[in-house]
């Protein structure tokens, strides 16, 4: 991150936020995966691709993260694996940290390193099978799974991206869903959506086979806090409802009735979105520039990253 030249209370105020976003989200500065051979733009199409750009913005993914796996658990196979093999209740950052960093390891990665990011999580994922509590079996490398996982998260960011940081042209949207859509074939999916077109078609095919059941409601009772894993106060409880709320308006009406997180037009216009978007703001400012979006630059271009700027960042 780039110094900057605040001093006394806001230089303690952001250097605490900058701890609380790391421990959360991790650090992501790793030479061996953002670095290595010069010239080497990575997976996702280098320095003038518009996933660079989109996931560049912290705050972006930090907004949409709550939506996209909302979205991925309304399908109950993905739920049903969540549920029984995750170890969300019992270290639910480190599922943060993980999913932040494939999509930044995916992205800024060089070549090699995020080939082996998506080989070390289908490993993982071949682990996962079993039979969701309506009998049908479901394994986490089913094609059509892998699928609807991957289009949540691009989908989400994207949508988060040109709310609160800049409106997206139809060109630029097409051109981020294709970049991300060769992320998700590797990933083990058959057919993503290439298109904003295509997308809006897939999510119509997919919703008849979305739900929310048992686990999913426990899932949610846990994100906000209503369960006692964590014990948390009134105040954080209400924090996390308007966030849980504020993310899922990025995504559609029918999803957010789905999920019981819709809210009148009024209070999304006036209180949610406002909220995301002072969000969006205050992440910017603690990260302007995510170091490894720094390091990968430096490494997609040829041009050497000084140790100071490394240390800086
Ligand atoms: C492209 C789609 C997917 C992506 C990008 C993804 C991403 C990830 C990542 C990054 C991890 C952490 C691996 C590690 O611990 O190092 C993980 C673990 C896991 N994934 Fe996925 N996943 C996808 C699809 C699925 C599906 C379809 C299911 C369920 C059917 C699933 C269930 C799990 C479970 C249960 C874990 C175990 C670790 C944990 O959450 O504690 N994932 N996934």
């Amino acid at each position: 991150m780039t110094p900057s030249p605040e001093t006394g209370w806001l230089a303690r105020w952001k250097r605490d936020l900058a701890a609380a976003i790391e421990e959360g989200g991790g650090r992501h500065d790793e030479v061996e995966i953002y670095g290595g051979e010069l010239g080497d733009p990575g997976l996702a199409g280098g320095p003038d691709s518009m996933s660079w750009e989109i996931h560049g913005d912290l705050a972006s993914l930090v907004v949409a993260g709550t939506a996209a796996i909302l979205m991925e658990l309304l399908h109950p196979s993905v739920m049903a694996g969540v549920f029984t093999h995750s170890a969300y209740r019992t270290d639910p950052l480190r599922r943060a940290r993980n999913t932040l960093g494939y999509v930044l390891r995916t992205t800024f990665g060089n070549t090699a390193a995020a080939t082996r990011v998506i080989e070390g999580v289908k490993k993982v994922h071949s682990r996962i099978e079993g039979t969701r509590p309506d009998g049908v079996p479901y394994r986490a490398l089913d094609p059509e799974l892998i699928g609807w996982v991957h289009t949540a998260i691009p989908w989400a960011v994207m949508t988060a991206y040109d709310r609160y940081r800049r409106p997206l042209s139809r060109e630029e949207k097409d051109r981020y869903l294709r970049e991300q859509a060769l992320i998700g074939r590797m990933g083990g999916a058959e057919r993503v959506p290439e298109s904003v077109d295509e997308l809006e078609a897939y999510v119509e095919r997919m919703r008849p086979l979305l739900s929310m059941n048992e686990q999913t409601h426990s899932f949610l009772d846990f994100l906000a806090g209503r369960t006692d894993d964590f014990p948390i106060g009134a105040r954080e409880r209400f924090d996390r409802w308007v966030a849980i709320r504020a993310s899922m308006s990025l995504m559609p009406e029918w999803a957010q009735r789905l999920t019981g997180t819709w809210q009148p037009s009024l209070v999304q216009r006036l209180w949610l979105r406002p909220a995301d978007q002072l969000k969006a703001r205050i992440v910017r400012w603690v990260y302007p520039e995510l170091p490894c979006k720094q390091m990968a630059l430096a490494r997609a271009t040829g041009r050497r990253l000084e140790t100071t700027e490394i240390a800086a960042a």
